[in-house]
């Protein structure tokens, strides 16, 4: 018989990977507490922007024509436990209001709901990112309130999924961690991950914490990989260098690796500046907080570079905002995501909205998500249309669409000609020619 999961949680995470699931055969039921969120995927509706996510939906969504039926959503959790063999936990984590920590409640609710109708045997999944000790204190929780008692078993099952990618890393990943304390979990886990297994997607059997952990260190590395270069970017400001060669130099060194370590206003998400907070917070509760104080000062060189180019262009103005207009291209925390949870963009469009000037926002995707989020920002259907009557444009978020902008057309529509480029991604010398000032950062002002 084949496996049957669910999927408890379906937004970024949960959503996708049902999804996945389906598309690798298996018959899939999610579940969210959100009757809004179950109506919406029950029409193959997403409710965020995921490159191929609702295609993957629509394929697989019961009731859909042509689907193959094999996907399907509650908001009933009897159901989901009598439904499942596998049950992947897929809620959200967030930072805690006023502090560092992260904020388990979302996962133990669902711990809570799911474990009273365990009755046999069954496999638990923890997919959300959480504090190291969570899957051994869960464990105990499972086996403490399942009327399967130890028959309810546990495993952790880190997610690396990148937003913008959600659909392709979670098809194709390019490895696959699992916490396990015993071989039918190990076992049941291959069987899911058949697919990506043949594909040779390394597997890695680990124990309860280091499966935690593998999470939140990779996430700790790359926000370590994008403060380095942010920080070379300050010294080659101050020592008149150039951050794009000197990343294009040390890239070429395979233990380096050329992989991010674009320069610019930094990173933000709903995973990297909280995860690493409640990495810190963790290692304190855990008596290891010396190992970690390297993150305060990758967080602090992060957050540094939204008040950099907020400043930078203040002097670029003129040395003031008021009565200036200034135009932000992108509000989204990365290109091809409508996800403005701590973005840069939005940040510094807010920060220079509160020193007097007149700011526009456009993103292609994430002006709903924007506007709700800072509704005092003027905000425009189009670049061109941000851009008219501008004394600056900042541009924040790398979009393609930003890459294929015309230069001159733009220029028509702005006051000045002054770009200043947060992401290191236009060409400079597209806009010089069509008479644009072009400054970035970490680059030499010529
Ligand atoms: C990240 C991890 O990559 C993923 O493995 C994990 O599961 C969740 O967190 P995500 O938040 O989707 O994924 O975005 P990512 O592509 O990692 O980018 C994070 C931020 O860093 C973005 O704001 C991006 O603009 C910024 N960034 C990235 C840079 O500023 N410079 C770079 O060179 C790369």
């Amino acid at each position: 018989m084949a496996l049957k999961i669910t999927v408890i949680g379906t937004g970024y995470l949960g959503a996708t990977h049902a999804a996945a699931m389906a598309e690798l055969g298996f018959d899939v039921l999610g579940l969210d507490v959100v009757p809004e969120k179950i109506e919406m995927l029950r029409r193959g509706e997403v409710p965020m922007y995921e490159p191929g996510l609702e295609d993957l939906l629509r394929k697989h969504v019961a009731g859909i024509e042509g689907s193959t039926g094999r996907l399907g959503f509650t908001t009933d959790y009897a159901e989901a436990a009598a439904f499942g063999d596998i049950h992947f936990v897929c809620v959200n984590t967030p930072q805690k209001q006023g502090e560092y920590a992260c904020d388990m409640s979302y996962v133990d609710a669902a711990f809570a709901a799911l474990a009273p109708h365990l009755t046999g045997p069954a496999l638990v999944v923890g997919k959300s990112t959480v504090p190291v000790g969570s899957a051994a204190r869960l464990a105990a929780y499972l086996a403490a309130h399942a009327p399967a008692g130890a028959d309810a078993e546990l495993a952790w099952n880190p997610e690396f999924l990148r937003e913008g990618f959600a659909v392709q890393d979670t098809l194709h990943p390019d490895r696959i961690v699992v916490g396990v304390r015993g071989e039918r979990a190990e076992k049941l886990l291959r069987e899911v991950y058949a697919t990506p297994l043949a594909d040779g997607a390394p597997f890695v059997v680990t124990d309860f914490p280091t499966a935690e952990l593998v999470k939140t260190a990779a996430n700790s590395f790359l926000a370590t990989k994008i403060s380095f270069i942010n920080a070379m970017a300050e010294v080659c400001e101050a020592a008149d260098g150039d951050v794009l060669k000197l990343a294009e130099a040390i890239g070429y060194d395979d233990r380096i690796g050329a992989k991010f370590l674009r320069a610019g206003v930094g990173f933000g998400g709903g995973c990297l500046p909280k995860d690493i907070r409640a990495f810190m917070a963790r290692a304190g509760e855990l008596g290891a907080d010396q190992a970690l104080t390297f993150l305060r000062e990758i967080d602090s060189i992060n957050m540094r570079r939204r008040g950099q180019m907020v400043e930078m262009a203040r002097e670029a103005v003129g040395g003031s905002f008021l009565g200036k207009r200034v135009a932000v291209l992108g509000a989204a925390f990365k290109p091809d995501s409508d996800d403005v949870r701590d973005s840069p963009a939005l940040n510094v469009a807010g920060q220079i909205h509160l020193q007097g000037a007149q700011v526009t926002v456009y993103d292609p995707k994430g002006m709903t998500n924007a506007r709700r989020l800072f509704p005092t920002l003027g905000y425009a259907d189009s670049a061109t249309e941000a851009v008219r009557g501008a004394h600056a444009v900042l541009h924040l978020t790398e979009w393609r669409e930003f890459r294929e902008l015309d230069p001159a057309v733009l220029g028509e529509a702005a006051t000045t000609r002054l770009v200043l480029d947060g992401r290191n991604a236009l060409d400079p010398e597209r806009w010089r020619r069509a008479g644009w000032t072009y400054r970035a950062m970490g680059r030499p002002t010529a």
